[in-house]
This record gives C-alpha cells, structure tokens and sequence, in this order.
C-alpha cells in the first residue's frame, strides 16, 4: 500500500445494516457483538471501513431513522461500551468506523418533540416546524410527504400542525433555531470524540426549509402527489452552506474525519455543488445504481457524474444500499436466477472507477432481494404502498453466513426480524469461502488489486473509444501504470479492436472472471468471453 493512503477516498466502505448483519443473543435482532464477531470477515474482505445504519435508541417508526437520542446506542444492538469495544476492534485492524446521522428529523418520541408539543411556549416548541392550520383546518401550505399523505399532522394539545417530510413519527427539525444547530453539531464531538471516524448525513439537503415555508409549485408528472410537485422550498436552501462550511471546519479539526452525505432528490449536478473542500468530502450520486444493463447506460451515469464534479471533488460510487433493491435482483432479468456472471461484472465496474465505492452487506455473496406476503411486511413504505412494489424490506434480509439453520444470522432457535432468503442454504459465505470462483472471492480479488495498484485508486479514468453497445472499456493510469479495464455486458462473445498503441503493447492478465490466462491479442482484437470482466496491466 503507498503512504499517501487516505482511507475515505482510497478506501472502500462497507455499509452495515445492523438489524441484519450478525445476532449476538438469539432475539433475532442483529447487534453490536454480532458485527464484532464479523470483524474477520470483513477484514479479510479488504474493505476499509464500515458505515452503520442507525444504532441510536429508536422506536423504529422508520428502523433506527427515527433517532430518540443522539447520544447513546439502543439495548437492542447492546451499549455504549459495546460500541467503544466495537470501534477499538475494528481499529485494531485498520478498519475505520462511520456513523449514520439522521439530523432533519427526530424520533416523535425525543425528549424534544414530547416537550415540544406540550404547549406553544415549551422552550422546545421552536425545535420544529409548527405552524396554525389554515382556515378549515387546512394545512399550513401544501408540502406533502415522501412516505405518503400530507406533511402536516395535527397535534391536539396545541391545536398546532407540525411537518414531516417522512412518516409523521419523523417530525422535520426547525434548523433555524441556533440550539438546534448547537445541539447537533455538539452530537458530530460527542462521536468524533470516541473514535468514530466519519459519518453519513441522512437527507442532509432537507435541513433548510424556505422562511416562509411558501408553497411548492406543482406541474411534473408523477404517481404520489410527491413527486407531482417541484421541490424548490422544502430543500436545498442557501443557509445550508454556512452550516456545511462550519460542519467541516469541525470535522477538520480532528484527523482525517470524513463527511458523506445523502443528498435528497439527488441530480447529479445538485450533489456534486455539496461537493468541495471546504464543504462535504463526498455526496453520493444514484445514477449508476439506476442504470439499467446497459453498457451505453452506465458510460452514460459515469460520465454525468464525473463531469458534475469539480477537478478537487471526489466521486463515490454504490450500486446498493437498504433503500434499493439489490443490484443482484435489478440485473437477473435474461439470466438464470442463481447465476452471477453479471454480478462479477457489476463489481469489477463498482471496484475499478475513479472514487469510494460502498459496498452493501451481502452485495459480495450476491444476495437477492427477499418477497414477503403482506402481513410480513415491515418497513413503513412497504406497508403503505403494498401492493406497489417500493418497500424497502427486500433488500434488508439477514446475512446469508452459512448452510444452518438461520445461516449462521443467529442462533438455529430464533426468529429473524424478517425471514432469511430460501437461497441461503446454498448461496452463503462459507460455501463461497471454499469455491476459488465464487463471487465473494471476485470481490476479494478485486479489493486486493485495489489496494496494490494506485492506478486504480487515484488514477486518471480514461474512457475508451472502442465501447460497443456491449463494451465497457477504459484505461485507469497514473505515472507508472496503465490499466485496462474491459467488461462485456452481454451473454455473447465480443470482440475488442484495440487502438495502434494498445494493441502492440504486452499485457499482463490481473483478472478476469472467466480465465486464468493472458488473452491472445491476435491483430488488435482483444476478445471477451460472455459476461467477462478483465483488467489487463500493461507493460
Ligand atoms: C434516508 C434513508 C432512509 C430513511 C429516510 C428518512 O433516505 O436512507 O432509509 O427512511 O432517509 O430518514
Ligand atoms: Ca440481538
């Protein structure tokens, strides 16, 4: 590895959904222990840091993004020594730890909101967006909810509206407010002081509502009232800067701590100007991982991303995380249900781009997406959308560790939160630990390559004119390397003209996912095997 080595940005980072990761105590509810006793794992994975969803104390109105206390972890994933325990482990061995802060909203059940809604002079009514309904108890303007229904709920006592962006256990914060921001920024010291190391910022964008809170204008096509309004006053405002510029001041003023944040209602052209360095490390943009298997499709998603960046800001790239459904789900239309030969695809791509790539717990065993019948639906979507197909509890399932019983999620006597994938007697990390071709060992591979060769991680990423309809191809190279890379999404073989200088250049085969030999570059053609991923170094 090469000193310069800076773990955000050369790294890549795991995210944990810890509900589902590992059960330390047979509730069926996955723990901090649990993700202690992985450490191993995910160390010989060769990833660089994991990110937690959620592990505050939470009602689960949204499961852990309902936060009733910032400062603690919840009894359901163990204590806070459990988590300096979990944090000195996975420092230990070289992994860093990045939290989940979920700051737009609180859980209805914070201390704040209980004190908030008790009376319109509670010193914390002004910690949220209360407004007197409108004539007719209408709402105070016509915002609406992602999750469903009005933003505006009613409280009794007061006789007052409060807004909620998600679900109306999710009450927005007022940002506006000096002591709410005080707060908050106190809660980035209180982890940072313990060790941890970065943190994800949920729907940072939403902070800032306009003054006013002025109606949206309506007039975009869209099935929920939502998506059928344009947001341009309950997001991205203006006074969100300064905050983010204080944020990272407070950030900077420790050791490489790390800022990535979840920019709502993303185009990639809005998350890339949070973007820069003096105001988030790193947004995350959700083209890629809304490509459809297309070779022109995801070149296209890669280049709007690389061009919405500025020169000193640092793509990320993630093709899943708990919102989506799984890429090993999305890509399995045309190809047999167990089959991976697209997966090794995906990650070849993911692992080898010019940013962070997160990866998603499961994502390197290929995972599919669980179906549930109704009454075992959890997530709040899932439940107020069935039987529209945008719950998130699919993609949620506990990690498919081995062939017993529970897959070595938890203990063989206890019940899941959701149920495991009937796959998981077969598709699990043991079996794919024995099996040199599996899709874990791609992925480990692939993690390995990254790490010993800094062309890959910090080098120039350079498209390739060659691209057919079913080619991806592009160099990645620094001073001392040139690495080419060369995935072929379709089921048959192509072939690759390389350019005059390409093609009298001798190659070394770093990877590929169906050979173990260099390939013969007969009179420039390179040819590519069907589904096959393949870095070449050239020499
Ligand atoms: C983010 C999270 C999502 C959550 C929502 C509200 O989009 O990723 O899981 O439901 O914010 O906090
Ligand atoms: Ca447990």
């Amino acid at each position: 590895m090469d000193s310069d080595f800076l773990w955000w940005r050369d790294g890549v980072i795991y995210q944990i959904y810890p509900r589902s990761f590992g059960d330390s105590n047979g509730d069926g509810i996955g723990d901090l222990r649990g993700i202690i006793s992985h450490l191993g794992y995910l160390a010989q994975l060769g990833i660089d840091a994991i990110w937690l969803s959620p592990v505050y104390p939470s009602p689960d109105a949204d499961f852990g993004y309902d936060i009733s206390d910032y400062c603690d972890i919840d009894p359901k994933f163990g204590t806070l020594a459990d988590f300096d325990e979990l944090v000195a482990a996975a420092h230990a061995r070289g992994i860093r730890v990045v939290m989940d802060m979920v700051l737009n909203h609180t859980s209805d059940r914070h201390p704040w909101f209980v004190e908030s809604r008790q009376a319109r002079d509670s010193p914390y009514h002004d910690f949220y967006l209360w407004r007197d309904p409108r004539p007719g108890s209408r709402p105070p303007n016509n915002w609406v909810s992602i999750f469903g229904g009005p933003g505006w709920e009613l409280d009794p006592a007061t006789g007052q509206m409060y807004f909620h962006m998600f679900a109306k256990e999710q009450p927005d914060l007022n940002w506006r407010n000096p002591a709410v921001r005080q707060a908050m920024l106190d809660t980035f010291r209180f982890w940072a002081g313990r060790g941890v190391d970065g943190f994800r910022l949920d729907v940072f964008n939403a902070y800032f509502k306009q003054p006013e809170l002025a109606d949206n204008p309506g007039g975009r096509l869209g099935l929920r009232a939502f998506e059928r309004m344009q947001h341009i006053h309950d997001i991205d405002q203006p006074d969100l800067l300064p905050l983010l510029r204080e944020l990272r001041a407070l950030l900077d003023s420790y050791p490489e701590r790390y800022a990535v944040g979840e920019t709502f209602l993303e185009a990639p052209g809005k998350a890339a100007r949070y973007t820069a360095p003096d105001l988030l490390h790193a947004t995350f943009s959700f083209e890629l991982l809304a490509s459809r298997w297309w070779a022109p499709a995801f070149a296209r998603a890669i280049a709007h991303w690389q061009l919405s960046l500025s020169a000193e800001a640092w793509p990320t790239w993630v093709l899943n995380n708990h919102d989506v459904r799984r890429s090993a789900t999305r890509y399995a239309f045309g190809v047999g249900r167990e089959d991976d030969r697209r997966l090794k695809v995906a990650a070849a791509l993911l692992l080898t781009l010019r940013g962070t790539p997160f990866l998603y717990y499961g994502e390197e065993i290929g995972m599919r997406d669980i179906s549930l019948a109704r009454s075992q639906l959890r997530d709040p979507v899932g439940k107020r959308y069935w039987p529209l197909p945008i719950g998130r509890d699919g993609c949620r399932a506990p990690m498919q560790w081995n062939g017993a019983a529970n897959a070595g999620f938890a203990e063989p006597a206890a019940r899941p939160w959701l149920p495991l994938h009937p796959n998981a007697a077969t598709r699990n990390v043991a079996a794919m630990d024995a099996d040199p071709g599996s899709l874990l060992n791609f992925y480990r591979k692939l993690i390995a390559l990254r790490k010993s060769h800094p062309a890959l991680q910090r080098g120039l990423y350079n498209p390739q004119p060659f691209d057919t309809h079913f080619v991806l191809a592009y160099l990645r190279q620094n001073a001392t390397e040139t690495i080419l890379v060369a995935l072929n999404f379709s089921g048959r073989r192509q072939r690759l003209a390389l350019g005059e200088q390409l093609a009298h250049a001798g190659w070394e085969l770093l990877l590929s996912s169906q050979r173990e030999t260099e390939p013969a570059i007969a009179a420039g053609l390179l040819q590519l095997e069907p589904y096959e991923a393949m870095l070449l170094l050239m020499h």
